[in-house]
């Protein structure tokens, strides 16, 4: 198995460095279905990153309880330090999502922003079969990705942006994963259902809730 990438030069630039090219744009994906969590008890944040939706979410709904993921050490003391005194309430994991084995057996919030496209398609279904297995009945997913819509904006905007963005990963975290995973084929193959969607800059940006489909 490759080395996960190596975020930790990130760390403390990452927000900065968000603003600079994206704007508010990936924080109001991230946000898109904040509400439908407020009632949500216990959350599995995978590629957690420096923890600001995590520490959102913690903020707006008192009772969750948070496993946080992620391969970077950096991230994690940041996401510490943006959860503040909330922290209490998050158990971290420096850990590789693709071999990290849940700690509840019933979750009923994954939430994996801008992570997935770290990862293969065939990872993302081995993480997504695994997680399948310890998610309540009435949970929800919450996935916010990069895409490249059809149609001229997806050829010559989106896909342009996305390359960009991998050979910058490659260079600054070593992230060899170079093309964005079909993680819909392979969520529906370990078991979800999209229940909703949404779009933000033509289709550059999607945020989407997933449920479980009955087994
Ligand atoms: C692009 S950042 C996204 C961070 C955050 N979720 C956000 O919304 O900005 C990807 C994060 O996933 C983490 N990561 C990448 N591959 C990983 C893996 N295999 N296991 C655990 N964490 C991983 C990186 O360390 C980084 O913090």
């Amino acid at each position: 198995m490759r080395h996960p990438p190596n975020f930790n030069g990130l760390a403390r630039i990452y927000r900065v460095l968000e603003m600079a090219t994206f704007g508010p744009w990936l924080w109001r994906c991230r946000c898109a279905f904040l509400d439908e969590l407020r009632t949500r008890r216990s959350a599995a944040v995978l590629g957690d990153g420096d923890g600001r939706f995590t520490a959102r979410l913690l903020e707006e709904n008192p009772l969750v309880l948070v496993d946080a993921v992620d391969a970077s050490v950096e991230m994690l003391r940041a996401l510490v330090q943006n959860a503040g005194h909330r922290s209490g309430r998050v158990r971290i994991h420096l850990a590789d999502a693709r071999e990290w084995k849940p700690h509840s057996p019933a979750y009923d919030l994954i939430v994996t922003h801008f992570f997935l496209d770290c990862l293969t398609t065939a990872e993302v279904t081995a993480l997504a079969r695994r997680l399948r297995e310890n998610v309540t009945p009435k949970a929800v997913w919450a996935v916010s990705e990069f895409a490249i819509p059809e149609g001229w904006f997806g050829w010559l905007v989106a896909r342009p942006v996305v390359q960009a963005l991998y050979l910058a990963f490659l260079v600054l975290t070593g992230l060899r994963v170079q093309r964005l995973p079909d993680y819909r084929t392979a969520l529906e193959a370990a078991g979800f259902e999209r229940a909703r969607k949404q779009e933000a800059l033509g289709g550059l940006l999607v945020s989407e809730l997933w449920t479980p489909r009955a087994h």
